[in-house]
């Protein structure tokens, strides 16, 4: 009997084209599904891959099938299914045989099933949606690096390249790579948030149809900010709508879901004290997007602000680079976070190496990414903020991220990712700041102690309780 190389379990979206792509890049695979019937349809539908696939028909089927020492990726949904899933397979594997999580784990979650494993272990974060997962994906290792060597001749084989370089990289012990998974998906939400927001002023601010403004995204994707969201975003913005003629955009609700990933960023981002705001303001925008009737009260009370820009205060170029500058600042904060999380969790978070891992494949690949790869390089401790490329360009675009907050708040225009980006910014480049009138505050009700800038001295207090 034919041996796999590898086996899958769950077929959903994601786990049936992983193992198309395994299939079609020459390895056997084994699958199995919770039900039956969806593994004789995956087979079924795989056409001249099908010879390179077994379908099984149970657990112990499938564990059968492989070659040993056996490697066996998960792409069950994130959560309990991933408990209940290694609680059934683990028994029916030797020693040596790996378990692989591929889904979207909470890295608090793997580092769990690391250090309970029974067996070998990894989790590994993958990105790039549906296409990317079948043709290319962006993968994230985090485990014992001689577990990731094992399977990484089919991981890079199946990942994404950047000019020839497989964006396939293992970030670290037990959750690395599930944190650094999240990380992106926050930086995935911001991102998307800023798009929207800078989408928001044109089309209530200025007055723009949907194919307009798919048109300036379109040509932006050949600038700066080349990347796959603003491309995307061009196509959804310029697709019309067949039952109705009008523009897609148009007719989808205001309400944007979420499965959780980019809140697990920001938690994580507060308890690392290393702030995301940019995500943060994105997270908090996707919970206020969903609350639409309550917006609708609010704009019958209060009505939605002027909306309408005035005539000639914001231009093409002012919000191409208000979206530089935020695109940057969204970046760095993101790559601080990990630079934290490298220290505090005892991880050697290789900085650049992220960098290029997310150059091709995953859902924030963009041409900046290269130049961050750079500019990491360099330094892999600095913030990117002040790697000297960036400060040139932050330099030259944030008057522009100012104008655009400022007009879009005079015109009632929420902007929140780019707003609270510029605060960021205004207060990374202030040496002397606000919170001395907070310690003399905390110091006043309860004789938290303050220092002094003059002696250096701390433990300081006021004479308020005289
Ligand atoms: C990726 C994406 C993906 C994510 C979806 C939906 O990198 O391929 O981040 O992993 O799950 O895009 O995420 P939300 O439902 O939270 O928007």
């Amino acid at each position: 009997m034919k041996e796999a190389e590898i086996g899958l379990i769950g077929l959903g979206t994601m786990g049936a084209a992983l193992a198309l792509n395994i299939a079609d890049n020459g390895f056997d695979i084994a699958v199995w599904n919770r039900t039956t019937a969806r593994t004789r349809e995956f087979h079924a539908g795989a056409g001249e891959l099908a010879p390179r696939i077994i379908p099984t028909e149970s657990l112990k089927e499938l564990v059968e099938s492989i070659k040993q020492p056996r490697a066996i990726i998960l792409m069950v949904p994130a959560g309990d299914a991933v408990d209940e899933q290694i609680a059934a397979l683990r028994p029916l594997l030797g020693p040596q045989d790996l378990i692989i999580d591929a889904g979207n784990a909470n890295f608090r979650d793997t580092n769990r099933r690391a250090s309970e494993a029974a067996g070998p272990f990894l989790g590994i974060g993958v990105s790039g949606g549906e296409t990317g997962a079948r043709y290319g994906p962006s993968i994230m290792g985090g485990g014992d690096k001689e577990h990731w060597d094992r399977v990484y001749p089919v991981l890079s084989a199946i990942s994404a390249k950047y000019e020839g370089a497989p964006c396939a990289t293992w970030m670290g012990e037990a959750g690395a790579g599930h944190f650094v998974k999240a990380v992106h998906n926050g930086i995935e939400y911001a991102d998307m948030q800023m798009i929207a927001e800078i989408y928001g002023i044109m089309r209530d601010g200025m007055g723009m149809t949907a194919s307009a403004i798919g048109e300036v995204f379109d040509r932006w994707n050949n600038g700066v900010l080349q990347s796959y969201l603003i491309e995307i975003s061009g196509k959804v913005a310029g697709t019309v709508d067949a039952a109705t003629g009008k523009p897609l955009l148009d007719v989808i609700v205001d309400a944007a879901g979420q499965k959780g990933t980019g809140r697990w960023t920001v938690i994580e981002a507060q308890h690392l004290g290393t702030p995301v705001p940019a995500i943060d303001a994105a997270v908090t925008a996707r919970n206020l997007s969903s609350r639409r009737e309550e917006r609708a009260t609010g704009q019958a009370l209060f009505g939605a602000g002027s909306g309408a820009l005035a005539q000639g205060t914001l231009d093409m170029a002012n919000l191409e680079n208000a979206l530089i500058a935020g695109k940057i600042m969204c970046y760095a904060q993101g790559f601080s976070m990990i630079a934290a999380a490298s220290d505090q969790f005892g991880w050697a978070l290789p900085l650049p190496e992220i960098a290029k891992v997310w150059r091709e494949g995953c859902i924030i690949r963009s041409a900046m990414l290269n130049d961050m790869a750079s500019a990491l390089e360099d330094e892999p401790t600095r913030n990117l903020l002040f790697a000297p490329s960036f400060a040139e360009q932050v330099k030259a675009a944030q008057e522009d991220l100012r104008l655009t907050v400022i007009e879009s708040a005079r015109a009632g225009l929420a902007a929140p990712a780019l707003s609270s980006s510029l605060a960021w910014f205004d207060t990374m480049r202030r040496a002397r700041g606000t919170a001395n009138m907070i310690q003399g505050q905390r110091d006043f009700f309860g004789l938290h102690g303050f220092a002094r800038l003059d002696t250096g001295a701390t433990g300081q207090h006021g004479p308020w309780a005289e």
